[in-house]
């Protein structure tokens, strides 16, 4: 199976929805890769694999080692890196060179960065230089300290109308497509019909072009999670049932039975 382009990304506007999930690990990679469309090596791997409270610390470093697990452990998706906070707001030369390691250290294929109207020059820079950008606006994580907190956004009409202005900002400076998180559902609509470039939502709208969720949050591995979150499996109560199961048994003499000791020869 050959892998998604962007190109084919683009092509999905208005038509099938597009299947995306987050992705840090290789092995996590291999299992999601034929149901998904696109693979996103989120940040979120600040509170979902290394227990930080935001991600405001991560790094480019942390972004390269799991996106080249990632970009190993898929064959069919398209990966998408998040690019971390710090790493590219200070110009379009930083973020092109920020944005160039992640491609060349991982063969991930794009990069998404969160911001609208103010990050619209360095998004048409990368595009120029031969770098696709996913856009991200709404809630923007990576803005908590400003935002104050994790809430839905363009509750009041000014908000509204600055995030759809985001949008057209993105796309129009050549984003490949934009994830909307976070936001009423009218403003998630009103994108996805303004903005040539498909929309991916998150506490979107089932209107957009695609939806995409943290995994670790979907399978129910994660403690706390938004509105937005639809568990699709209890994994976190599955391991703690193993873990429990295990303890018994070692404290009982009962693991290893004789199926996994090894026989003497003769
Ligand atoms: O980091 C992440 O997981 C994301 C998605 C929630 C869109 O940016
Ligand atoms: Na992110």
């Amino acid at each position: 199976m050959k892998r998604m382009t962007v190109p084919a990304i683009v092509r999905r506007k208005g038509g099938e929805p597009l299947v995306m999930l987050t992705a840090y690990t290789a092995r996590t990679a291999q299992l999601l890769d034929p149901h998904c469309d696109m693979l996103l090596v989120g940040d979120s791997l600040a509170q979902v694999i290394y227990g930080l409270p935001s991600t405001v610390p991560v790094t480019l470093e942390m972004m390269a080692a799991h996106g080249a697990a990632v970009v190993r452990g898929s064959y069919h998706a398209l990966v998408v890196i998040d690019m971390p906070f710090g790493s590219y707001e200070a110009s379009p030369e930083q973020a092109f060179a920020s944005a160039a390691r992640l491609l060349k250290e991982t063969g991930a294929a794009a990069v998404k960065l969160e911001g609208g109207e103010a990050m619209a020059p360095t998004v048409r820079f990368l595009v120029e230089r031969g770098i696709p950008v996913m856009g991200h606006v709404g809630l923007t994580p990576q803005a908590v300290n400003v935002l104050g907190g994790y809430g839905a956004r363009g509750r009041t009409p000014e908000e509204a109308a600055k995030i759809v202005a985001d949008a057209r900002a993105v796309a129009e400076a050549g984003a490949f497509a934009i994830v909307i998180e976070g936001v009423v559902e009218p403003i998630a609509v009103t994108i996805t019909q303004a903005v040539a470039c498909p929309t991916i939502g998150i506490g979107a709208s089932a209107q957009c072009d695609g939806q995409v969720l943290v995994v670790d949050d979907m399978l129910g591995m994660f403690e706390r999670t938004a509105r937005f979150v639809k568990r699709y499996d209890d994994l976190g109560g599955r391991i703690a049932a193993a873990a429990e199961a295990y303890a018994g048994e070692v404290k009982a003499r009962a693991f290893p039975g004789s199926e996994q000791l090894y026989p003497a020869r003769d």
